[in-house]
């Protein structure tokens, strides 16, 4: 078997313990536990005497570490009559029925698998980080899988992942091949996750679990959070509350299908396995080959979902999305003022309003290329990569000068793992496009996905870009979209027809590799027809994600309230747009919530509209850094009250900004009590002030407002909304006493 990692120190535990519980009673001498720990929580396994590796715990940091051995006796839920009810990464085909994280053939047609313990290792990769490593060997045949924990103790996120691999005589079928596994004991298990569609992206839902078993998944292939997204949280005990409870919350870091099982069993505990989703995906893993599922990531935490959030939002911002910790560009995007009727004196004009509005950047959206087959509309052109000839006779590096001659960025839509039949790319390459050959094409807004299993189409998809940048080093940003799902799924170049929706999201990865290792800081934003396509193992390439084609500010706050649970503001892009019926101000204050950028027709804005506008932009640009950089704190719920309203602190709870909106517009609606504030030093005092004023009106917060931390969070600050101030943005900022 390959050596995958040198790993340094052995971590675990030898202990005995007399007593058990009625689950497991063949484990009841020597053990060897296995803590995982972070800051505050614990993943714990043991090795039982059946040399099978369980699951004692997942929760809470215990002081006494060797008291982690105590927990199992604690249950007494029933007769775990196979005694492997508890395993970590179960297999079929044994002793285990329940759901697997496994399922194989082997090559002599057996079906059976079940894993022993072999080892542990962990290597310190720097002060935060840690891995685990714990082989797990079959004893009938050659067959390994190695399952990794990778540890951020400071924000108490876990990633976990497994290789699988064996040294049969000839290849093992892979029917089953989840990330992890993961086993609660409890007795009552809260469950939200999400659904949408098209502009109706992260509606939550939340259900307890009952018995059997839950799957939350997507079988779309390329688009593939449109109807689900892979995030969800498990509240244990309770349900999940903002600032109290225990809650774990979970995501698959996989562009493409996912699929999570949660099962609840005869004992009341849950299974949770977590993967790239199975489906029409069995494949044959050949001798000495290695097989890595996707990363599975956790969070726990015993102080509710705000806790929970604010550990994966600076999680990510310090480890996994692209410059997490970076600045970001505002901009103004011509795609709802000019959808695809544009040329290159209205593109000039824009560049004019980027200019006038003061956002840093200009965003050139859908239908600038396509010359056999122009991109007038959404049935041609895709694939064609050349500036329309007709709208920009002068291409793209004419725009992209003028651009920068005026001190503007300049940015590019692409959309290039699609293609329209329409389009010369679809007929010089037919073998690119996945379809059944056989039967009659059917289209997602009027396309076909490319197959990006073949090399062949990487590398085209790769030097759409190169070639882009090559000509226009000007060029800032990149919007990537992604608008179909695959449909008769079929690729000509795969060998295997069950590899294809995984070599797929590989094939991206590969592109978007070569992407970064050339460009590695270029702002890109993640669009999947809104946000069909948000997930982390896509944002480590991205710098921003865009979370919806639906920029009706009210929709927008219970939007970005749901995604506040999973992302950081930084990365979550906000536009202001003409859709939805309230004011500009409210439109702007809810962009203000994260990336801000602008999509409306800026001539046609009134003079006091505009002047409220470019000030937006530069009040904006002074509280940027606290709302990209700091933590964010849900203080009141648009689903529960008139008034929802959330805040963020800079790290040196220096500074706070509060955003408070209006949600009922039923008659007396209003903030009529005080605001809990959070996050500020409870012995500071601050000084409150209103901003972001629409021109000609005055605050009804004066400004002299000067109160303690502790008042704040104790009592909190009423921002007085109600219909005639609907939306309400503060800033406190802490004085010196
Ligand atoms: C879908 C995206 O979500 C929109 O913002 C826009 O870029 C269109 N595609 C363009 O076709």
């Amino acid at each position: 078997m390959p050596v995958l990692c040198m790993l340094l120190s052995v971590v675990s535990v030898k202990v005995s313990f007399a007593q058990n519980g009625d689950n497991g009673k063949n484990r009841t001498e020597s053990v060897q536990l296995i803590p995982i720990e972070t800051a505050h929580s614990a993943t714990v396994f043991e090795v039982g005497k059946d040399n099978r590796l369980h699951m004692v715990y997942l929760g809470s940091k215990l002081p006494e570490n060797k008291e982690y051995n105590q927990i199992i006796g604690q249950y007494r839920q029933g007769t775990d009559y196979s005694e492997v009810s508890d395993v970590v990464y179960p297999a079929s085909g044994s002793q285990n029925l329940f759901e697997p994280a496994i399922s194989v053939r082997h090559a002599d047609g057996n079906q059976s698998l079940d894993l022993k313990f072999v080892s542990v290792q962990t290597k310190q990769m720097d002060k935060d980080i840690k891995l685990t490593e714990i082989i797990l060997k079959d004893e009938v045949y050659p067959f390994e899988v190695h399952l990794f924990y990778k540890t951020y103790f400071a924000t108490d996120v876990v990633e976990t992942w497994a290789d699988i691999m064996h040294e049969e005589k000839g290849s093992v079928r892979m029917d089953k091949f989840a990330s992890a596994g993961l086993y609660l004991r409890g007795s009552k298990f809260w469950l939200t996750h999400y659904h949408g569609d098209w502009a109706k992206e992260m509606r939550p839902e939340q259900t307890l679990i009952t018995h059997g078993i839950k799957t939350l998944d997507s079988k779309l292939g390329s688009r593939a959070d449109l109807f689900q997204p892979p995030v969800f949280m498990i509240a244990l005990g309770q349900k999940a509350r903002e600032d109290a409870g225990k809650v774990i919350y979970g995501s698959l870091e996989w562009s493409g299908n996912f699929r999570v099982d949660l099962e609840l069993d005869n004992l009341n505990n849950l299974r949770v396995i977590p993967g790239i989703n199975n489906y029409a995906s069995s494949f044959d893993l050949p001798k000495d080959s290695l097989f890595t599922t996707a990363k599975f990531l956790y969070t726990f935490s015993d102080r509710g979902q705000g806790q929970a959030s604010r550990q994966l939002q600076r999680w990510a911002r310090d480890n996994k999305i692209l410059d997490g910790n970076g600045q970001r560009l505002t901009l103004l995007n011509n795609w709802e003022s000019t959808y695809f009727d544009f040329n290159e004196d209205k593109l000039r004009s824009l560049l004019k309003d980027t200019k006038s509005l003061g956002v840093d950047l200009f965003l050139l959206d859908d239908g600038w290329f396509g010359n056999s087959y122009p991109r007038n509309n959404d049935h041609a052109g895709l694939g064609d990569w050349q500036a329309n000839r007709k709208k920009l006779p002068n291409g793209i590096a004419s725009l992209v000068k003028e651009a920068t001659n005026m001190g503007v960025k300049f940015g590019i839509w692409l959309e290039p793992e699609m293609v329209n039949p329409k389009s010369d790319l679809y007929h010089q390459h037919p073998d690119w496009v996945l379809k059944q050959a056989k039967r009659p094409e059917y289209y997602f807004r009027n396309q076909l996905v490319l197959d990006l299993t073949n090399p062949a189409v990487q590398d085209f998809i790769f030097r759409i870009v190169d070639t882009l940048f090559t000509q226009n080093p000007g060029l800032a940003y990149i919007k990537w979209d992604c608008n179909a799902v695959i449909y008769n799924a079929y690729s000509l170049h795969e060998s295997q027809q069950g590899r294809l929706y995984i070599d797929y999201v590989q094939g991206l990865y590969n592109v978007l590799k070569r992407i970064r290792a050339k460009y590695p800081k270029i702002p890109m934003m993640l669009c999947s027809g809104g946000g069909g396509r948000v997930d982390y193992g896509a944002l480590q390439y991205f710098t921003e994600f865009w979370p919806s084609d639906n920029t009706d500010p009210l929709e927008r706050i219970y939007m970005q309230w749901e995604y506040s649970y999973f992302y950081p503001a930084i990365a979550t892009a906000n536009h202001v747009t003409n859709w939805g019926k309230q004011p500009l101000k409210y439109r702007v204050d809810v962009a203000m919530m994260g990336k801000l950028g602008f999509d409306i027709p800026v001539h046609d804005l009134s003079a006091p509209d505009l002047n409220f506008c470019q000030a937006s932009v530069v009040n904006y640009n002074k509280i940027k850094d606290i709302i990209w950089h700091g933590d964010q704190y849900r203080l009141q719920s648009p689903w529960t009250n008139d008034v929802a309203s959330l805040m963020y602190v800079d790290r040196d709870k220096m500074h706070g900004v509060i955003f408070n909106y209006l949600v009922n517009a039923r008659y007396g609606s209003g903030s009529h009590t005080p605001i809990k504030w959070k996050g500020l030093d409870p012995n500071r005092k601050y000084r409150i002030r209103e901003i972001n004023l629409y021109p000609g009106t005055t605050s009804t917060i004066k400004g002299d407002d000067v109160l303690s931390g502790d008042f704040l969070m104790t009592i909190g600050y009423n921002p007085k909304v109600d219909a005639s101030r609907s939306s309400v943005i503060l800033v406190a900022d802490a004085v010196q006493s």
